[in-house]
């Protein structure tokens, strides 16, 4: 089946256009799967998906990676149905494996004002895990208030809306297969 590659579309009644294709982002990914190979190479690594947005993301980074490696989720919600954030994180699903002594890799479809990566990172860290690592898709540099480790990135963004590959608005868009930007932000 081939994959739906529209230039533009309608999500919520508003248009978005075609911003990172579905080459850009395979290539990007496959690069990403190369380096962590090489840096975590027999440390079993564990990758923590925030969902719900960073769950495509994830598959396909964990299909570009060879070495042994595991998976689990933890679930937040800061931005509801909007489109910016409320400014307070809630926890909806908390991890079962237990990371004492792990090597993480947590793993967001975007940083925008690194609120939800600053509450995964102490989290994790109270934890006691050998390792935390943090790798996003996307990261929206001027909108980040937050102080937040960033260890590998798919790509820098401007401060836009953007939708698709797990990003929603309102819920809808997140099967988009590449990523759309809000035409009112171009
Ligand atoms: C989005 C995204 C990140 C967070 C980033 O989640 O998936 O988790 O916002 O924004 P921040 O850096 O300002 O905290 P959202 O709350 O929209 O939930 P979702 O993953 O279910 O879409």
């Amino acid at each position: 089946m081939s994959l739906y590659l529209p230039e533009s579309v309608m999500c919520n009644g508003e248009r978005f256009k075609v911003f990172i294709t579905r080459e850009e982002i395979d290539a990007r990914v496959s690069l990403l799967g190369e380096k962590l190979d090489k840096d975590f190479e027999g440390k079993r690594p564990i990758f923590i998906g925030v969902l719900n947005g960073s769950y495509i993301f994830l598959a396909d980074i964990m299909r570009n990676v060879s070495i042994p490696c595991e998976v689990d989720f933890m679930k937040l919600s800061s931005y509801g149905d909007a489109k910016v954030s409320s400014g307070e994180v809630t926890e909806l699903k908390h991890i079962d494996a237990k990371l004492k002594d792990r090597h993480v890799i947590l793993v967001e479809d975007i940083i925008d004002t690194g609120l939800s990566m600053k509450y995964m990172i102490d989290k994790m860290k109270a934890m006691d895990p050998a390792s935390v690592s943090v790798i996003t898709l996307l990261h929206k540099k001027d909108a980040t208030l937050h102080d937040v480790q960033i260890d590998y990135v798919g790509f820098e963004i401007p401060t836009k809306f953007v939708l698709g590959y797990g990003l929603d608005y309102a819920q809808e868009g997140r099967n988009l297969a590449q990523i759309y930007v809000l035409e009112e932000d171009n």
